[in-house]
């Protein structure tokens, strides 16, 4: 079986690598399709639905991101439904938790705000929760702020794929969800903690910050997790 397929994205074919997925095909290519919870080398889950695409003769949108390329496939990224969609998405994260650009220590570099940007997204049409969302400032290095989190899981992957300490998790249901750290442990009663900081560089927004460091330093190099999933591959 041939391990390239040929797939057409907004109508350019492009060839892919049986495997990929639409995101990763698209993106190899200079295709930009939104996308939050995707960080290159991390297991994709498809968690925030921003990266839905429209694939022909499917009657449903499809997550670019875990769906992968199948020869002949044609996929539409960007049209009045979609773009529609996606504001909603954003507009619902924005009003889930407390996103007070003006005091994160991640404004101006923030994927949740810059994809709104891009977005268009000017206003957020549903009721603010205002939930009342702890901040865990015990570990001597790092902070979560759970006011910030989109439950993106990115950290959650990192510290386990990456990492191999396994510290965060998900727990709670529906929009009660929220970050956990090994069973409900405040961060520095964690045991399993490295203190290695690939949770806080992988975190697009302001949810995991490094203590001490002001807004305009606290950059997320979330580039040093792929490539160092990259060379962990390159030795296997
Ligand atoms: S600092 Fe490292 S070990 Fe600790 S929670 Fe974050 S990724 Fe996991
Ligand atoms: S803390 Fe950051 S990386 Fe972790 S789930 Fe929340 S937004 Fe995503
Ligand atoms: S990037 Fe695909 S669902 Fe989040």
């Amino acid at each position: 079986m041939p391990d390239r397929v040929s797939i057409r994205i907004d109508g350019e074919l492009i060839h892919a690598r049986l495997g990929q997925t639409i995101l990763e095909a698209a993106l190899a290519h200079g295709k930009f399709i939104p996308s939050l919870c995707h960080l290159k080398g991390l297991t994709p889950v498809g968690a925030c639905r921003l990266c839905l695409v429209e694939v022909a003769g499917v009657g449903r949108l499809l997550p670019a991101c875990t769906t992968p390329v199948q020869d002949g496939m044609a996929v539409t990224t960007r049209n009045e439904k979609l773009d529609r969609y996606r504001r909603m998405i954003l507009e619902l994260l924005f009003s889930e938790r407390n996103h007070i650009c003006a005091v994160c220590v991640s404004n101006n570099h923030c994927e949740l705000q810059a994809m709104a940007q891009r977005l268009g997204v000017t206003h957020v049409r549903f009721p603010y929760s205002f939930p009342r969302a702890p901040v865990d400032a015990t570990h001597r290095q790092f902070v979560l702020d759970q006011n910030r989190c989109i439950l993106c899981t990115r950290c959650v992957r990192v510290c386990a794929e990456v990492e191999g300490a396994h510290v965060w998790d998900v727990g709670g249901r529906g929009i009660g969800s929220r970050l956990t750290c090994e069973l409900n442990r405040s961060w520095a009663e964690s045991r399993y903690c490295t203190s290695c900081g690939k949770c806080v560089q992988s975190c697009p927004t302001g949810a995991l910050a490094a203590k001490g460091y002001a807004a305009e330093e606290m950059v997320k190099r979330t580039e040093t997790i792929s490539r160092l999933v990259e060379a962990k591959g390159a030795r296997a």
